[in-house]
């Protein structure tokens, strides 16, 4: 029998999350202006069987059955995402009050069910007018971001709990930027590192304009997981460090310790990148790690199957992703390694001691290929075992010492994965396309069981 499920500290928060172009669909709506995204999705061969966002889950206009089985659920907190573009269309300039509108509502819906809002400002929806001026490449951007902080703060500052200015930067820098899988589609390899920096930077003023709003509850939501070696060799083991600085630490330590790991990266930044790491080391109230799995990195032409993220690298670098093979995979392809979790908490309090905020774990999951429901039911057992597994690492890692606050579950409802369209299903509740019919699968049932313990 498996031991029973472990006590969580007091106060333990428990949500669920979600991003603006995943879900809420209503492109053209409301003076909505158009993102990367819209445009990636309409070049040929980006996506997936040609899907697009334009309707997705329809949140935009079943925000109220959303919020109404997250009331359901029982979480504790909501972590969703505000479109830049359906706030400020053109990414600077006007404010589109209709936009604001929407996530006021939504915010008063969640309040009025008992549900603390978590807010992510830019889940990767860069305004296009600002991509067509050179997007994150461009330290403009940073500013301009800063100013859109304001005023969503202004608006939402007095009952908005949590707030995360970024959402997975190292992500659109290595997918949309230096390898072109994810909007803005760019492949300029480490040519993409000024689009790592004025992310940051755009992070640090958001954070300052957030709190010069009044705003409390103020971190990040960044991606994270162990970078294992191939071998105990030399090679394998500085492959894995390299690419380890990269993928973790070059967006961690500038937050947390306002320094970049590796010194001959910033030759490849511009500007005053002294200066910009005061900036971009604000203090924050919590530090959010989005937690999917360990890569496993070997030195270059050292042999080994490459992974899926090794397929994607041009050849070239000192360093190669191999296959994971010990353990199983998810129907994404992703190994599920529950243990990584807790080796990631690990790794934050390891690296940076007592200068480490609380942890939140702002997002972990997987998709399966879920059966239709039949009779008002989706039997998931796999995410059951998932979430499970993974919260009981992470319970480990608590009773170790580890000071997190919370887990996320992602996602709230399937979704639109990006460049995998709608065929993987992350959400706790099913979601069909064709009616927007939603069906809580018997994860939502167990996180529910697990949640009023
Ligand atoms: C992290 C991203 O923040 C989210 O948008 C995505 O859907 C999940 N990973 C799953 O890939």
């Amino acid at each position: 029998m498996a031991e029973p499920f472990p006590t969580f500290p007091d106060g333990f928060l428990w949500g669920v999350a979600s991003a603006a172009y995943q879900v809420e669909g209503a492109v053209d709506e409301d003076g909505r202006g158009r993102s990367v995204w819209d445009t990636f999705c309409a070049e040929p061969g980006r996506v997936l069987d040609g899907a697009t966002g334009a309707v997705a889950a329809d949140h935009y206009h079943r925000y109220r059955e959303d919020v109404a089985l997250l009331r359901d659920l029982g979480v504790g907190a909501y972590r969703f995402s505000i479109a830049w573009p359906r706030v400020v269309p053109a990414g600077s300039g006007a404010v589109n009050p209709a936009g604001l509108d929407f996530y006021d509502r939504l915010v008063d819906e969640l309040c009025a069910a008992g549900i603390a809002p978590a807010a992510t400002l830019f889940h990767w929806d860069t305004p296009q007018a600002l991509e067509d001026a050179g997007g994150w490449l461009s330290r403009g951007t940073a500013q301009r971001f800063g100013e859109y902080a304001a005023v969503v703060g202004e608006r939402l500052g007095d009952r908005v709990r949590m707030w995360m200015p970024l959402n997975e930067p190292v992500v659109v820098t290595m997918f949309g930027y230096a390898l072109g899988h994810h909007a803005p589609g760019r492949a300029l390899g480490f040519q993409a590192l000024p689009a790592a920096h004025h992310q940051l930077l755009g992070h640090g003023l958001a954070v300052q304009a957030l709190r010069a709003a009044g705003c409390t509850g103020i971190g990040i939501a960044s991606n994270h997981g162990p970078v294992w070696p191939a071998s105990g060799s030399e090679d394998d083991e500085s492959a894995a460090e390299t690419y380890s600085a990269l993928v973790n630490w070059l967006f961690a330590d500038p937050v947390l310790r306002g320094e970049y790991p590796a010194p001959e990266l910033t030759a490849l930044i511009p500007g005053p990148v002294a200066a910009d790491l005061a900036t971009i080391a604000q203090p924050l109230d919590w530090f959010g790690v989005n937690y999917y799995r360990p890569t496993r990195v070997g030195a270059a032409g050292g042999g080994g199957e490459r992974d899926v993220e090794g397929a994607m690298l041009p050849p070239g670098l000192p360093f190669e992703p191999r296959r994971i093979t010990e353990y199983p995979l998810t129907d994404f392809g992703w190994p599920i390694v529950p243990e990584g979790l807790a080796e990631t908490v690990r790794m934050f309090r390891e690296r940076y001691g007592d200068a480490l905020p609380p942890l939140y774990i702002t997002e972990s999951g997987c998709s399966f290929h879920d059966p239709d429901p039949v009779d008002g039911r989706v039997p998931d057992q796999a995410r059951i075992d998932y979430h499970d597994a993974h919260l009981r690492a992470l319970h480990r890692a608590i009773t170790e010492g580890a000071d997190v606050r919370g887990y996320f579950a992602w996602a709230a409802t399937d979704n639109f994965e990006w460049a995998a369209g709608y065929r993987e299903r992350f959400g706790l509740v099913h979601v069909d396309y064709e009616t927007q019919r939603r069906t809580p699968k018997d994860s939502y049932h167990w996180y529910r069981s697990i949640i009023q313990r």
